[in-house]
Parts: structure tokens; sequence; C-alpha cells
């Protein structure tokens, strides 16, 4: 059993009410459940495959779930940028190994199966394009209709090809994504339909199940996890994870929760560093990495905590500095990534050489799309292929050539 807390002023509300924030004072809700009286059987949890139904016993869902069969993604040992770089012990979770390619279908499993547990009839969303994708592919799989708004002209083109081939009413909106949100929220609040943004604290649930793998994995706790942050929703969800292990008795340390944002888009950053009680709002973000092209991230307030509270940090980087990694990771370690994804790596390089982050740290990096969303960013960065006539002498000349 679990209720509706509000993160700030501690309201409860009922399981089966739909809520999106605390009608008393506004702030975010988080799921809560009853863990002293939860009884936990770790050994069971270790039988089962490795997905995020390994961990039903902390998720809100009671029915037989919406699934595509998510979660159980590689962790990989990063030893070659590793050795480049100095650090020993780096790890990459591939959430691009998830069925619609990120980590978005970890909330959506939970998120849609939610939905039907609520009895709702249709889904929406607001998304710069793997929510959006995700939704679309879940939505599929329930038989519901799903409602999409995208930034027009600001989503990779993988994820719009996804959103439309699995059936959403996509709409593009000529305005970014926070404004999409805006206008995604007030049409679920006026027309009833669910809104499956990460305000939605059911979404978080299934992603906090990232960590809890990541620590099967690893076979023990990470000093530090690096996400990239957008919306801020899945920073603070493995980070809501962890403490639920806590309180179970499953993990006696948290990991530094550190978050990375792009240069041109880095509210969160500049809270940490300010030491500003809240987020300031960018109004113009803009960056390559289009995923976390967020100037107003909604769950600013819990991912503000997760850093503190676990004395984590927040690092920008720039547009060149993804993109370098992202091709690192592909040419070094054969990890396909989309830009967004290459940006907790790249942070990790730069607060290691700003002597932030210790040589022999074992960190784990969240790595959270795959190389196939975003083909034209790939393209704009390769030489093309060069085209020959189809005899062996020109396949030798040209092999010489490169
Ligand atoms: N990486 C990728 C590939 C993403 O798609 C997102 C968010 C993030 C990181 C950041 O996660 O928002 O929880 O901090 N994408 C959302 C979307 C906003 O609409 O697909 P966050």
């Amino acid at each position: 059993m679990y209720r509706l807390v509000c993160v700030e002023c501690g309201e409860s509300f009922p399981p089966d009410e739909i809520l999106y924030n605390c009608t008393r004072c506004g702030h975010l809700l988080a799921v809560e459940y009853d863990l002293a009286t939860l009884e936990i059987d770790r050994a069971a949890w270790d039988r089962r495959p490795l997905s995020v139904w390994r961990y039903r016993e902390i998720l809100p869902v009671s029915i037989p779930p919406v699934s595509l069969q998510e979660g159980g993604t590689p962790l990989y040992h990063l030893t070659r940028i590793g050795e480049d770089i100095g650090l020993p012990h780096l790890y990459a979770k591939h959430e691009g190994m998830n069925p619609t390619g990120s980590f978005k279908d970890r909330g959506m499993t939970v998120g849609v199966s939610m939905a039907m547990q609520l009895k709702k009839t249709s889904v929406a969303c607001a998304s710069t394009g793997n929510t959006s994708a995700s939704l679309a592919a879940y939505a599929a799989k329930a038989g519901i209709p799903a409602v999409v708004l995208l930034p027009a002209g600001k989503v990779a083109l993988g994820k719009v090809a996804q959103a439309l081939m699995h059936g959403a009413k996509v709409i593009s909106i000529r305005g970014n994504f926070d404004r999409a949100l805006e206008m995604v929220h007030d049409l679920c609040l006026s027309h009833g339909l669910y809104l499956l943004n990460s305000v939605n604290p059911f979404r978080l649930e299934g992603q906090k199940t990232i960590g809890l793998e990541a620590l099967d994995q690893l076979g023990g706790i990470p000093d530090r996890m690096v996400l990239p942050v957008g919306n801020a929703g899945n920073i603070s969800a493995v980070y809501k994870g962890f403490t639920e292990l806590v309180s179970l008795g499953l993990m006696d340390r948290i990991p530094m929760m550190t978050g990375i944002q792009a240069s041109g888009s880095s509210p969160v950053v500049r809270a940490v560093h300010e030491h500003l009680p809240e987020v300031i709002p960018e109004r113009d973000p803009e960056t390559v990495a289009t995923a976390i092209r967020i100037g107003a991230p909604v769950n600013a307030e819990k991912a503000l905590t997760a850093i503190r509270r676990t004395n984590g940090t927040a690092a920008s980087v720039t547009d060149q500095e993804i993109l370098a990694m992202q091709r690192d990771l592909a040419r070094k370690e054969g990890i396909g990534v989309e830009p967004a994804s290459a940006a907790s790596v790249a942070g990790v390089k730069k607060l290691l050489d700003m002597g932030v982050i210790d040589r022999d740290e074992r960190i784990v990096c969240v790595v959270t799309g795959h190389l196939l969303k975003d083909p034209e960013t790939v393209i704009r960065q390769c030489d093309p292929p060069l085209e020959i006539d189809a005899d062996l002498p020109s396949l030798l000349s040209a092999l010489q050539r490169s």
C-alpha cells in the first residue's frame, strides 16, 4: 500500500486520487510506502530477472502491468575512457537498451499501468522526444489513445518517427518544451486525459529502478551516480529508490548524486553553485542535446534535495564536450548514445579535471538514450561514406585514400 505525499508540506492523499501537485501548497507529490511493514526478501529479488518488475514490492502497481520487458539494461565498465581520463572504476548503465531506446520506458511501464489501474482511458505528455516515443509505445500496448506535444523543430528525428509510428496523436507547438508542458498540463486538468510527464509521481517510481539495478549489477554501492538533467525527474527518482533501500535496511549509504546539464540550459547547475533555495528558470535554453533543452525543470525541488543531501554536485558541459564524449563512447567503448546521454560522462571528465572527483571513486554514469534516436546529429559529425565504382581496384584505391 502507498499514499501520495507532498514533498513540501507533508499533506498526504489517498492512492486513487488523480493529482499532479499538492492541493494545499502546490508543490510536488511523491509516492510513499509503508516501508516499516514491508517484508522484502532480498534473495527473492535476486532470483528474478533483472528488470523494473524485479522490485515490484516497492512499486505501486497491483494489476498485471503494461510491459514491453523494460529494464535489465547493461552496465558497462568503461575501461578505455577510464584509462584515458584516469578513472579505473568508471561505469555506464546503458538505458538506450530499453524497448524504445531510452530510460523513459521504466517510467512508462509503471505510469501507463497506473493509468489502467486508475481506469483512465487516454494519456498525454509534452516531450523533448523520448517521453513521447515511450508513451506512444506503451499506450499502443495498453490499447488506449495518446496525445503528445513537442516543441516544433527541436525534437530528434528518431523520436518523432517512433511517436508517429506507434500511433500517438503528435502535435508540434511553436514554443519550447516548457510551454508544451504547461499546455498539456492544462489540457489534462480540463479534459481528463492522464498526464504522464514526470510531475506524475508514478513515472518516477519506475525510473528509480535504474539505481536499484546498478547496485545489483555492481554488487555494491557506487560512490557517485551521474545523470544528465533536463526536467530533473530521473536524478530525483534514482535518489528516491536509494532512500527506500536505506529505510529497508538494504543499503547503508547513498552515492553522491551528481547532475550534468548542457551549458546553454543549466538552471539546476546554477542553483547548486549559487546555493539558491530554488531554480531560476531560463527563458531560452539552447543545446545540441535537445533531450535536455529545458529551462524550467519541474522536478527541480526534488533534484536539489537529492544533490544536497548526498553531498553531490552539478556541472555543465558545452555542446563540444558533449559531442566529443558521444564520439569517444562510440569509438572507444562501442557504446552508441544520443548527445544528452554523453553529457553524464563528459561531466565526469570535467569534474575530474576540476578536482571535484577523486580518482578512486567508483562511478556509475547513466547514459539515457540510444545513438539512433538522433541520427542527424551523428551524420553531421561524421565524414560521409566514400562512394566508388563497383570493382576491386576502385575499392583498393579507396582504402588507400582513407
Ligand atoms: N536524457 C535523455 C535522453 C532524455 O530524453 C531526458 C529527458 C533526460 C536525459 C533528462 O531526464 O528530464 O528526468 O532530467 N527527456 C524528457 C523527454 C524531458 O521529454 O523525453 P530528466
